[in-house]
Parts: C-alpha cells; structure tokens; sequence
C-alpha cells in the first residue's frame, strides 16, 4: 500500500523503515504538517500517517478521499486534530496507536518534578561556570509528599507506582477510578481536595471540555503555598495566565511543563533558535527560574518510537488485508 507520511522527521523515517522491512507497504516522507496548501502530495496514496499537528480537518478529508486516500493513520494516540464525521461521511477510516510507553511519559514526568525541585538545569550552569556555591539551589525531600494525580489511565497509574517508590503518599481524581490504583494505596477524592492537600499534582488526563483549563484561577486560590505542578498530558488543562499569576505571588513553588497551549503556533518539534518568538505569555513563562518546559518530548523514547512504528505497520497491514485496521477509531 501507497501511504504519504506526514510531518516527518529522521527518527520517524527510521523507525518506520526499520517496521514496514519486508512488507509490501512503500513509505513516501514527507516534512511538511498536513493542511489543506499541502494535501495534494498524498494523491494516490491509499493511507496517510499523521502526527499530533497535523490538521486533518473537513476539507482536508475530502480532498483525500478525492485523491484516492482510504485511511488515516495516526502514529499516535490523540485523535483531537481529525474530523471523525467528515472521515465517515467520505468514507476514510481512522486508526490510531493507543498506548505506546506509558513508562516514556510517566518517566518523564518525574524528571521534570526531580529537576525543577533538586534544581538541575541551575545546577548545572553553575558548575559548568565554576560556581560551586550550593545558595539558592536548596530542594525538598519526594519522600512523605502527598501527590496529586489527575487522570488515572495507563500513564497516571505508571506515575502512581513510581512515585509510591519514592514515599509519597497518593491522591488521585479520575471519573472512573481503576483497582490498580487503590493497590498501591491511592485515594480518590475530589479534585477540590486534590489541589488542597497536594504538594505535587500531576495531570495525566485527556484534553476535553471537562479538563480544559482544569488548572485555573480558581484552582490555584486552594493550592498548598509553593505547589509543584507538572503537566506531560495537553496544554489546554492548564490556563497559562492564571499560572503565571500564580507563579508571581508564589502560590505555585515550580511548574514543569512538557506541553503548552499555543505550541503549535511557538513551533514545537521545530528548531525556531533563529526566530523571535512571538508569543509573549510564553516568553514569560521562560523567566521564571522554577518553570522548566520541554517541547513535547514525554513520548520519545527509543521504546516508545519502535512501539508507534510497528503498531502502525500493523495498523497497514490489517486494513490491506482485512479492510480494518487493528485500532480503529469510532469502530
Ligand atoms: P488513558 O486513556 O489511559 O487515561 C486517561 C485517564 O484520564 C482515564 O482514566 C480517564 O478516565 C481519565 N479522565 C478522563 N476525563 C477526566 C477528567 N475530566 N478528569 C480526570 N481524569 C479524566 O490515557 P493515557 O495513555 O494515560 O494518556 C494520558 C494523556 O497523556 C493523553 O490524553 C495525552 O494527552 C497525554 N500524552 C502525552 C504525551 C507526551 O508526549 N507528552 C504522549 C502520550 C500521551
């Protein structure tokens, strides 16, 4: 099967190459994110495989469908940025790889929390410029620390175990609470509980209209003084202004960010060194010396990346041969 690979980056040529090795499957690379100026370079391609920017949207459904495209593959789990009722109405299936390390995200979670907390990233510079004075760098034991986990899915319950093996203890919020959690001693309270009693709260839930903005000026007016908080999980569960303001008046102790709102628009996965950015709500978040921010780089993991590229082969292979692929979405 012909299928255009959009958004494509060298890690993705190589693990998908490495997958789609002895399948019949022929891969065409493409760098540019799917949008409707772009959308021709999938004519005569059965499948497109997608990533998380990519805009799959109405038009952009319909100008495959014309070009022959019969399923969108996306090489990873959100599902957000397709338009599931145009894909059913010009008949374009969509699949997905639902889970792919939730050890990669879960990890580095805590690499954010022990960094922002230990100081690292000052550390660092400190020493690399022979300052080996130990002011300003003071942390806090994890030990005994009450967490506070916001959605209790694959990745949240990942997180959960790591964090019982540091001593903490667990407080978890999640519409549909899982047994594993209550195994290793989490309570499930309510989320007004959760931002009161937690010395760190984690959000490991989805983006929808229920979580947008679920960190906000009104959740941050219970926060324990000098809360870490850290979200791997969407920008949009948290409202940035309101953090900000939090951060100024110390309400919130550090703030670890792998995802922001506006990073498409900021140009995450892109190297944007030369530019100017535009953003001013995230140029301010850079101030401050206890937020640290990656660009969406919880999932990238040599493991996670070989996980993605095979379920996504497998994805191919299923619908050439069956009409269905493994993980449909809406199925
Ligand atoms: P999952 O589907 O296994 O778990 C999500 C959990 O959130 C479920 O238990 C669900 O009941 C819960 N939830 C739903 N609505 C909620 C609400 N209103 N409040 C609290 N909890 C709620 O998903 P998984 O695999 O654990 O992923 C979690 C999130 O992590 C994903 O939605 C995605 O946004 C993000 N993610 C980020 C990555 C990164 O590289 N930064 C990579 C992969 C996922």
């Amino acid at each position: 099967m012909r299928v255009a690979v959009f958004s494509s980056k060298p890690y993705d040529e190589q693990y998908l190459g490495v997958a789609a090795a002895g399948s019949a499957h022929k891969l065409d690379f493409f760098e540019a994110s799917l949008n409707c100026d772009v959308v021709k370079l999938a004519a005569d391609h059965e499948a497109v495989c997608a990533f998380v920017h990519d805009d799959v949207n109405g038009q952009v459904l319909r100008d495959l469908a014309e070009g022959g495209t019969r399923l969108i593959a996306l090489r990873a789990a959100g599902f957000n940025n397709v338009d599931l009722d145009v894909a059913k109405e010009v008949g374009i299936k969509v699949c997905r790889v639902p889970a792919y390390s939730p050890y990669a995200v879960a990890e580095h979670a805590v690499a954010l929390i022990l960094s922002l907390v230990r100081r690292t990233p000052r550390a660092y510079n400190r020493v690399r410029d022979g300052n080996f004075a130990l002011d300003g760098l003071l942390g806090y034991d994890l030990n005994g620390k009450t967490v506070g986990i916001v959605g209790t899915g694959r990745i949240g319950t990942v997180f959960a175990g790591i964090m019982k093996g540091f001593g903490c203890e667990l407080l978890a919020f999640d519409p549909f609470p899982n047994d594993e959690m209550t195994k290793l001693g989490a309570k499930y309270v309510d989320l007004r509980e959760l931002f009161s009693n937690s010395d760190i709260i984690a959000l490991h839930a989805p983006l929808t209209s229920d979580t947008h903005h679920l960190v906000n000026a009104a959740t941050l007016s219970v926060v324990k003084p000098g809360v870490t908080i850290v979200n791997t999980s969407r920008g949009g569960l948290i409202d940035t202004e309101a953090a900000i303001d939090a951060l100024k008046d110390g309400r919130l102790g550090y703030l670890g960010l792998d995802v922001y709102e506006e990073e498409h628009a900021v140009g995450f996965f892109e190297d944007q060194s030369a530019s100017i950015i535009q953003d001013d709500t995230f140029a301010r978040l850079l101030t401050f010396p206890n937020v640290l921010i990656t660009a969406h780089q919880a999932f990238f993991t040599a493991e996670a990346l070989q996980n993605i590229a095979e379920t996504t082969i497998a994805n191919l292979t299923a619908f050439e041969e069956t009409g269905s692929p493994v993980h449909e979405v809406g199925a």
